[in-house]
């Protein structure tokens, strides 16, 4: 029997080609799926280590996208998409508020909750009555007191008047009334004064200084969500639907199954906006399959991710570089978006995934170590860590993600992953930068001015371990760690 080859990689370079490209003029445009644009092909794991609220607020803020996980309650799961879509459009289109009659204690609860500096105060028929911000409660310790007690009354408020729809104010009208008024927040009502939005100078600030990030039709933050096989994923996803995620993902180590082909199916039915993407397989024919039930995106990765131990557990999973160039070569001509999974290590992984024919690449490693992922940071030794585990670790599986692995109904757990930590790397938005800055690097090698050129002019050559010995620094001990690089990972 002759058997094929699979490599992943470690096992290959890019030539460099003729160049008329600089680094500094790459394009990194891509999809995540059907209808989600990117401005940089980088997505944040669905991973209790990895993405939450805070990480995919922050990855979408910098032109990718972040995948909630799923072990957690649907309600939870549901308020972690809501504090995304909320976090930066620089319209609210649905403010947190509270009544006249909210006692101070339910405020701090609702400020705490949501993250906010101040809430606005309506009647029962939605109409605004006032606004009470922290510095009203600064030094207010009675938690029985009533916000009316508190806040400051409309008829001292600025707002603005709309007729219909808040985007009837554009951005350089909000900002002069902000700064003619010197005031932080602008409530939006209409002409029966009930409240249709709210502005804050906050949003509008980072609305200016974040002119790569990942939004939808209304300006706001684009989010995915997580769901696995069991008997809740149905619901999980329609009640993430309900408040505004952009895609549902349906995240299995085995999707080329007739339990999530099943599951792919009926949600393909049933969501009416989000997208769908799959995942995660490994194999031409598996593409070929799962893309008859129209997914937007299909995500490929068995075993590559740094915990896993699905390979070697299980005796299965194929070289990811390999399986990216099989799926891929489906997908091209089904037309279908590829979401390479795992096994990154360095921002030179990513070119050759975007290469091979990937148009996304999915992080957890390198993002479990950012201030944004979930956990505190721990030290060891006089070095900082953050936890990182596997979704198929024995105690993430106890938390809810078993169904990933086809085990919820076991009583044993067969683990395929194991549990760690890596190095704490700071913010994820110099973490993005220097892999960005890695890719922009590669594809100015190999003359390619965007993503789509360098999937067609990109050359890649075998090499061997004494060439991977090579292509790390040799000979040398390091004295100062250089920003994008650990030293060597196997
Ligand atoms: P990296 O290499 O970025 O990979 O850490 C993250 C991806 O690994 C997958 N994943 C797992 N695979 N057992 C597995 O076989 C696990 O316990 C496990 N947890 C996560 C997942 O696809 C993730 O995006």
């Amino acid at each position: 029997m002759k058997l094929k080859v699979g490599l992943t990689f470690d096992d290959v370079l890019l030539v460099p080609g003729y160049s008329q490209v600089l680094p500094k003029d790459v394009d990194t445009k891509t999809i995540f799926s059907r209808n989600i644009p990117l401005n940089i092909p980088l997505i944040s794991a669905a991973m209790d280590t990895v993405t939450e609220s805070r990480m995919a607020i922050e990855i979408a803020r910098l032109g990718g996208i972040g995948v909630i996980h799923k072990n957690m309650s649907i309600e939870r799961q549901v308020m972690e998409v809501k504090k995304v879509k909320r976090a930066e459009s620089w319209i609210i289109y649905d403010p947190v508020t509270v009544f006249e009659d909210t006692t101070l204690g339910e405020l701090k609860k609702v400020i705490e909750e949501h993250r906010i500096s101040g809430v606005l105060v309506v009647d029962k028929d939605g109409k605004l009555k006032g606004i009470v911000t922290g510095r009203d409660i600064i030094f207010e310790e009675d938690d029985r007191i009533k916000v009316k007690e508190l806040m400051v009354k409309l008829d001292s408020l600025v707002v603005f008047k709309i007729k219909g729809d808040p985007k009837e104010i554009t951005l350089s009208k909000a900002k002069e009334i902000l700064k003619k008024y010197k005031v932080e927040k602008l409530p939006l009502i209409d002409e029966n004064g009930v409240l249709k939005g709210l502005i804050t100078a906050r949003d509008i600030l980072k609305k200016l200084a974040h002119p790569f990030e990942t939004v939808d039709s209304m300006g706001r933050l684009r989010v995915a969500g997580a769901v696995g096989v069991d008997s809740t994923s149905i619901d999980r996803a329609l009640e993430m639907e309900k408040v505004g995620v952009d895609a549902i993902v349906i995240d299995t180590a085995h999707a080329h199954t007739k339990k999530v082909m099943e599951i792919t199916k009926k949600l393909r039915k049933k969501l009416k906006n989000a997208d769908l993407v799959v995942g995660n397989v490994a194999s031409e024919e598996a593409v070929k399959d799962l893309s008859k039930l129209e997914p937007d995106a299909i995500k490929v990765g068995i075993g590559p991710g740094s915990i896993c131990t699905t390979r070697v557990v299980a005796g299965v999973g194929v070289p990811q570089l390999t399986a990216i160039m099989e799926c891929s070569r489906a997908a091209r001509r089904l037309k279908i978006p590829i979401i390479a999974d795992g096994g990154i290590r360095y921002s030179g992984d990513i070119t050759k995934a975007l290469a091979a024919g990937a148009d996304s690449v999915m992080i957890g490693n390198l993002f479990a170590g950012t201030e944004e992922s979930p956990g505190d940071t721990i030290l060891l030794e006089g070095r900082r860590y953050k936890t990182y585990r596997g979704m198929g670790s024995i105690e993430a599986m106890k938390k809810g993600s078993a169904d990933r692995y086809f085990q919820e109904e076991e009583k044993k757990l067969v683990p395929e992953g194991i549990e760690g930590i890596v190095p704490y790397r700071g913010y994820v938005r110099d973490v993005v930068y220097q892999l960005i800055g890695g890719v922009k690097l590669g594809m100015g090698y190999c003359g390619a001015r965007n993503i789509k050129e360098l999937r067609k002019k990109s050359r890649f050559i075998q090499i061997t371990q004494s060439g991977i010995r090579e292509s790390h620094p040799h000979d040398i001990h390091i004295t100062k760690e250089a920003p994008n690089y650990e030293g060597f990972k196997r």
